[in-house]
């Protein structure tokens, strides 16, 4: 890329002037440079765009920042160049200067924090005695989750959304208005006549388990550094430059606080929440009144055993005095409420030693190390398996590159860090060194699969040059842990969620080579009439639960083309991708040919796969190499013999927008980003990221900037969201 961008001032020269250029060079450069800093500035801003805009990186980190340090050494030294220079945006900018500030009129303080039973107990005793309260006064307590997100700030005048601020330093937060008009669970008007004229309401944005894991499908099918938890995701998200970034993740919001109100509309703090509920926002569902230090502590462990279930993090419980005017006679000592207390979860963390490192073998090939540790509780839960993540995880080495934990190893014999987070797998955080074993050696990762012995081999990316992170087997179904995982995700929930057939007993009937691929699910029955040795003759099978097999398996016979896709497993392709491809694309057989066809990527049908939002050309290559693949293809014959995949809510072809590509800008405000998207992809029109002469139409909302600019220059017809409903037929 570099080398192109600089060897660009001598394309189109005969070869006699590309020599007397050599020759002459300096004279020769200098009188380039001016073109030099023009295409500078054109690659900078279409680097910043595709990175910020459209989630799909052109240039590696490196690679941009040899760019803009080019940049700005030519600003220095070229006073000619500067101000043709200063046309390079600064999209890039950090992020404390990213956004304008907003004074809380109310400071957003903090909560006290406990983390046993004797500090709540504490915490009434104290509120009692500040009150005078006697023993058998009554005093009551909300208890509610405490959110594992970020505190935003809104403010509506006369029940219009007027800003939005996050927490900042507690007195000046940042606006970031704009972006948080495209939250689904942020009204912009609030509904009900009693809304005081200025109200401001706080609460929590945050993201769900199942969001979060398609955002991190999508950061890295885009070849970006997934985000390590969902909170990082959202705050991520929601202090977006480009409105449209922010719209396009689904952030969630739970009100339960205010800052400046004109009036109260209620004289209790669950009174409080009623009221927002009945203005429009949503309010956690498991706030409960409590009257006892035995009722919080109740509340606190049932909320604590459901916490997994819940499917967004919460890290504790937050009790906070009912009564309003209690509340303001109790006041605060220094940054918190003395009215309310957050109740945190044990520490997720905890010490053991890691005994070995075992390699798991995915379904995509991938050597996944795991620890193996000396059992330890880890907030209440027995860990013993922990991820190592890969290779480089292992050598100190982070997903950019750069060194984590000091550049420190991590050693079987180390004594070891594990942190347990919400619901996902524990991991090995960190290693005390002083501990380590005089005698222990650098782990050698394998280089050879540890159950086919196939080389498992690091590919290169070609167009960052970088290596994966992951190795991998390169023995493809010949590996039998690839085959079974292929065959385990086949089954699971989210693709053919056929009931009865679990990991255990794919195992069991993949030993035996009764399933050896996909398509002989579909065949067992059959097979097993004619068979001598019947399942239900087997131990653990019985007649019931084989019945009950096979008619699960009928029932799968017909499938939604996403779950189909999803199902056969291609590396980087999540249940988001799937959706996308099985919308685009309408049948099967569609994207089997266009997969084929793109395996020359210059040919049409590559740039229509890499055209699909959401799909860079990472994923556009996993596509290609599995329809290249003879033995996938063997299978698929197979399996479509057997099972009919049923198109989703197919493209229609008869509306105004059919066949058209449309552009979305400007923050939208009666639809999400992904509602307007999935709405015109169903009506048949094509939904691009960016503005060009094949745009036929730009829906622009509030804010929209240089899409629209480049749409007029375009001559393209322009829509608000309003117009936009009137064209498709609806409102
Ligand atoms: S009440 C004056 N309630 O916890 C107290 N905070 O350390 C206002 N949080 O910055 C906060 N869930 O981001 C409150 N149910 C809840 C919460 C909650 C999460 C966060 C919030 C705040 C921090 C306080």
């Amino acid at each position: 890329m570099l080398f192109e961008f600089f060897h660009k001032p001598l394309e189109g020269l005969s070869y006699e002037k590309k020599k007397s250029v050599v020759q002459n060079f300096d004279r020769h450069i200098l009188s380039h440079f001016e073109g030099i800093a023009k295409r500078l500035i054109d690659v900078i801003n279409e680097a910043d765009r595709r990175y910020y805009i459209e989630d799909a990186p052109i240039l590696s980190d490196s690679e941009y920042d040899i760019l803009r340090r080019a940049a700005v050494i030519l600003r220095r030294n070229r006073s000619d160049l500067r101000s043709l220079l200063a046309d390079i945006k600064n999209v890039g900018a950090k992020p404390s200067e990213k956004f304008g500030k907003i004074l809380h009129r109310v400071p957003m303080l903090s909560l006290a924090n406990a983390f046993t039973d004797g500090d709540v107990k504490d915490f009434a005793e104290r509120i009692r005695r500040f009150l005078q309260f006697k023993s058998e006064t009554p005093l009551v307590f909300t208890s509610e989750p405490k959110i594992d997100g970020l505190s935003l700030s809104l403010r509506y005048e006369y029940g219009k959304l007027v800003s939005a601020a996050t927490r900042g330093d507690r007195y000046v937060g940042e606006d970031v208005t704009a972006n948080a008009r495209t939250v689904h669970d942020i009204p912009q008007h609030l509904k009900d006549g009693h809304v005081p004229d200025i109200c401001e309401v706080r609460g929590e944005v945050y993201l769900s388990h199942a969001d979060f894991a398609a955002i991190n499908e999508r950061q890295e099918a885009a070849g970006k550094q997934p985000f390590a938890n969902p909170r990082n995701a959202a705050a991520g998200s929601l202090r977006q430059l480009d409105p449209a970034i922010t719209a396009s993740r689904p952030l969630r919001f739970f009100a339960y606080a205010w800052g400046e109100m004109s009036a109260m509309p209620a004289s209790t703090q669950h009174g409080m929440i009623d009221a927002f509920r009945s203005f429009g926002f949503k309010t956690n569902p498991l706030t409960k009144l409590v009257s006892s230090v035995e009722e919080m502590l109740a509340h606190y462990h049932a909320i604590e055993t459901d916490r997994a279930n819940l499917g967004y993090d919460i890290d504790g419980v937050v009790y906070k005095v009912d009564d309003l005017l209690l509340q303001e006679r109790l006041g605060f000592v220094s940054r918190s409420p003395r009215w309310a207390l957050a109740h945190k979860f044990p520490a997720q963390q905890a010490v053991t030693v890691l005994e070995d490192i075992e390699i798991f073998v995915g379904r995509t090939g991938s050597l996944n190390p795991v620890a193996k540790l000396k059992p330890v509780t880890v907030g209440g839960v027995v860990v013993s398996n922990a991820t190592l993540h890969n290779e480089d995880y292992i050598r100190g080495i982070g997903g950019d590159g750069q060194p984590i934990r000091n550049g420190v190893d991590i050693r079987i014999g180390d004594t070891v860090v594990v942190l347990r987070a919400g619901d996902v797998i524990p991991k090995v955080l960190d290693v005390v060194l002083d501990k380590r074993p005089a005698d222990s050696k650098p782990y050698v990762f394998p280089t050879r699969c540890p159950v086919c012995d196939s080389h498992a081999v690091r590919e290169v990316n070609p167009r960052t040059g970088r290596e994966d992170s992951v190795r991998r087997c390169t023995g493809g179904l010949i590996c039998s842990a690839q085959a079974r995982e292929r065959l385990k995700h086949f089954v699971s929930r989210n693709a053919f969620d056929i009931e009865g057939l679990g990991g255990q007993r794919i195992e069991e009937l993949y030993d035996e080579g009764l399933i050896k691929g996909p398509q002989d699910i579909f065949t067992l029955e059959a097979r097993n009439a004619r068979g001598l040795q019947r399942l239900e003759n087997r131990e653990g099978w019985g007649s019931t639960s084989v019945k009950n097999l096979f008619s699960a398996i009928e029932a799968r016979r017909s499938i939604d083309l996403n779950r189909f896709i999803f199902a056969l497993g291609m590396p980087h392709i999540g249940e988001t991708t799937a959706r996308l491809l099985a919308r685009h694309f309408g049948t099967f057989e569609a994207l089997r040919e266009a997969a084929k066809a793109a395996a020359d990527h210059d040919s049409e049908a590559y740039a229509e796969l890499t055209s699909i939002g959401g799909i860079g050309e990472v994923v556009a290559d996993a596509i290609v190499e599995f329809f290249k693949e003879g033995h996938n293809e063997d299978m698929l014959d197979g399996l479509l013999r057997e099972v009919k995949p049923v198109p989703i809510e197919a493209a229609q072809t008869d509306t105004p927008v059919a066949g058209k590509t449309v552009v979305f800008t400007g923050s939208l405000e009666q639809m999400t980003r992904e509602e307007a998207k999935a709405m015109a992809e169903r009506l048949g029109a094509k939904v691009a990221g960016s503005v060009s002469k094949k745009t036929d139409i730009v829906v622009a909302g509030p804010g929209a900037g240089s899409k629209l600019d480049k749409a007029r220059e375009f001559d393209v017809q322009i829509m608000d969201e309003d117009g936009w409903f009137e064209l498709v037929g609806r409102k």
